[in-house]
């Protein structure tokens, strides 16, 4: 498919799992990818599978929940890339407790990475959008729709990242833009393997979390993506899509 010929395309989280599937998708699909993340060769790796295919991506180190990082970030898409058409917030991190031991900490690390980094990047990247009105993705979770055990800070960041893709939804939408969320679940990435499971947890609890099918690939995700900035999202504006093979039918 070559639905995104030419258009530029910030992906966030770039170096790993969904984030690195989507970019390489939509690059595969003709997009220029500014590709950022905190992990300088994560992101290389990114950018040079993307480049072997024949495809067009750069790399730009940023911490999401940094705001001079995030700036500059959009800048260098806009520069590099003469101009900015669709935002995938995909960067993201989870820790795991029971409720009762989450660390102010913790809980400050998930809403500044996941939700504050969210907003950081949009509010950033909205002026740019307007131009061109583009499109922005938004990484939420299951975890932000019903109840995840041991994941209180994260559960909370989602939440804020599905209320934010609404409210900016409604605020842009007459001006062209679409701004929407997925809502992956059980889906194989570096965040999933890495996953320790708290000591003392009731681990039939996390039966919930587990989809119909087993766990899928970050591409079973970047494919959504690449629908949701293209034209065959063109009347999805304010939605969220869940892509957790059924956990939460
Ligand atoms: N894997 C799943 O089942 C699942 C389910 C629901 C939601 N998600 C969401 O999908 C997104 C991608 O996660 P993933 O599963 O691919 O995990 P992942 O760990 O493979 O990728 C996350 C990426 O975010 C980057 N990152 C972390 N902190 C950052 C920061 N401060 N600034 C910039 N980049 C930062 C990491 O370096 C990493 O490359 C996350 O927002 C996550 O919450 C994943």
């Amino acid at each position: 498919m070559e639905r995104l010929v030419e258009k530029s395309i910030l992906v966030t989280g770039a170096a790993s799992g969904i984030g690195r599937a989507s970019a390489i998708r939509l690059a595969a699909e003709g997009a220029k990818i500014l590709a950022s993340d905190v992990d300088e060769a994560g992101l290389a790796a990114t950018c040079e599978s993307i480049s072997a295919d024949g495809g067009t991506a750069s790399a730009m180190i940023c911490n999401v929940a940094d705001p001079e990082q995030v700036d500059a970030c959009v800048d260098a898409a806009v520069q590099r890339h003469g101009g900015l058409d669709a935002l995938c917030n995909i960067a993201g991190v989870l820790h795991a407790d029971i409720a009762s031991d989450v660390s102010l900490e913790t809980w400050q690390r998930m809403i500044d990475i996941n939700l504050t980094g969210t907003f950081l990047m949009c509010q950033a990247a909205l002026p740019h959008l307007v131009e061109t009105k583009g499109a922005i993705v938004n990484m939420a979770s299951i975890a932000g729709l019903s109840g995840q055990p041991f994941s209180l800070a994260y559960a909370a960041s989602k939440g804020g990242v599905l209320a934010l893709t609404y409210t900016l939804a409604v605020e842009y939408g007459k001006r062209g833009l679409r701004i929407n969320a997925i809502c992956p679940g059980d889906i194989t990435s570096g965040m999933t393997e890495n996953f320790v499971f708290p000591e003392g947890a009731d681990l039939k609890l996390l039966y919930r979390v587990m989809s119909l099918t087993g766990a899928r690939p970050p591409e079973a995700v970047a494919g959504v993506v690449a629908m949701l900035v293209s034209e065959d999202g063109i009347h999805i504006n304010g939605e969220y899509i869940r892509v957790d093979g059924g956990t939460r039918a």
